[in-house]
């Protein structure tokens, strides 16, 4: 692509940089420090056979393309391609596959990613094993002479259990298999699974990465150029591309990641801490109540807890007055979630047990406000008489 602008993303920087940097100095003709938004469906030909470098925007639009530059840049890597929602980028993923082909999901995963495939892409003849992908051995047994790919979320959601993605890795790269890692909860200021081996991330962008629940994106990144010529293929020929407005929303997003990631573990350990000694919660879920996987910078800001009594439970989440009662994570707001009836509903009621995915397991996805104001919050809504 004839392309006439510079970037702002450059190597070798801090991520917290990178990240603020995300879009400056893209548009060179200008100088305009934010992105322009170009709500443009199609370019003007300056002669037959002549182009400007964009043509129609599912091919390519500038204000989509400063995003996935930038995404490239903070994963370490070549090629983003920006979608529609994350669904829609696990979907470009999936499409990488044939008939016939088998994959291997880590069973604590987002149930969204097991409704596609039990769905939607069963009817087109690919299966899937899922498997505990903490398990090593576990993993490699579950590889057969038809397994094409590994896709896994470490921490995992929701019981936060931690994937070595370097030993993952490098068992599918001896089986010749691809491994996939949907790095939605860390995002890459606290972990970069491409730099330990992975052949492809997945996020949903809507979640930390635009981090205000104010749009849905989604992005695949790798560093591996035939996967990536693929993808470019299945990006503009299936079409579900992010819009240029959502792209700027989310280049915006990005410059504060650092900043909100950072006081949102503050206050996620706070609050973790805490909820472990109340007498209402029988156990929290937290990977920074317990010393952290190198593979990561930091434990994240989601946390899963589960309360002695059923009941209060399902009512918790009417006494709340600050922590929304809605679903999604990752944004400057605080919510809760009620996993088994929200996000992980779809999963068969056996595997909803076997992951302890039950009715007095709750999320919360811990945002920016004051730690105290939350605490008081949880405290409240834990005290409540019915
Ligand atoms: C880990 C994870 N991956 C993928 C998705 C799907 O993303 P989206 O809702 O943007 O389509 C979600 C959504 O909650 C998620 O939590």
């Amino acid at each position: 692509m004839n392309r006439k602008f510079g970037s702002g993303a450059g190597r070798g920087r801090k991520i917290a940089t990178k990240l603020v940097q995300s879009g400056v100095k893209f548009d060179t003709d200008t100088g305009a420090v934010s992105v322009p938004i170009y709500q443009s469906a199609t370019f003007a030909h300056p002669a037959p056979g002549k182009s400007t470098g964009y043509d129609y925007a599912r091919m390519g639009n500038p204000t989509r393309q400063a995003l996935e530059e930038a995404l490239a840049a903070l994963d370490g890597c070549e090629s983003a391609f920006a979608f529609s929602s994350g669904m829609a980028a696990i979907m470009a993923v999936m499409l990488l596959f044939e008939t016939g082909d088998h994959l291997i999901f880590g069973e604590d995963l987002y149930g969204g990613t097991y409704r596609l495939m039990d769905w939607v892409l069963s009817k087109f003849g690919l299966t899937v094993s899922y498997v505990d992908t903490t398990n090593l051995a576990a993993v490699a047994s579950a590889v057969t002479p038809k397994t094409r790919a590994v896709l896994l979320e470490t921490p995992s959601n929701p019981n936060l259990k931690i994937t070595d993605i370097a030993a993952v890795a490098a068992l599918c790269r001896k089986k010749r298999i691809l491994t996939v890692v949907d790095n939605t909860l860390m995002t890459p200021y606290l972990q970069r699974p491409l730099s330990l081996g992975a052949d492809l991330v997945v996020y949903s962008a809507t979640k930390y990465l635009g981090g205000h629940n104010d749009l849905l994106a989604g992005a695949v990144l790798t560093a591996n150029p035939r996967l990536a010529d693929e993808l470019t293929v299945i990006q503009q020929a299936s079409g579900p591309v992010l819009a240029p407005h959502d792209a700027w929303l989310l280049l915006r997003g990005l410059k504060t990641l650092a900043v909100r990631m950072d006081r949102q573990q503050e206050n996620a350990q706070y609050l973790a801490e805490w909820l472990q000694k109340h007498r209402a919660v029988e156990y929290v879920l937290y990977p920074g109540l317990h010393e952290l996987h190198p593979q990561a910078d930091g434990p994240g800001a989601m946390l899963s807890f589960t309360l002695r009594d059923g009941e209060l439970a399902k009512h918790l989440m009417s006494g709340l007055e600050i922590i929304t009662f809605a679903e999604s994570l990752g944004g400057v707001e605080s919510l809760i979630t009620y996993p088994y009836l929200q996000t992980h509903a779809d999963l068969p009621e056996e595997t909803k047990k076997r992951l302890g995915i039950h009715e007095r397991l709750l999320r919360l996805s811990v945002g920016i406000e004051h730690c105290e104001d939350l605490q008081a919050d949880l405290e409240r809504a834990l005290g409540q008489k019915r």
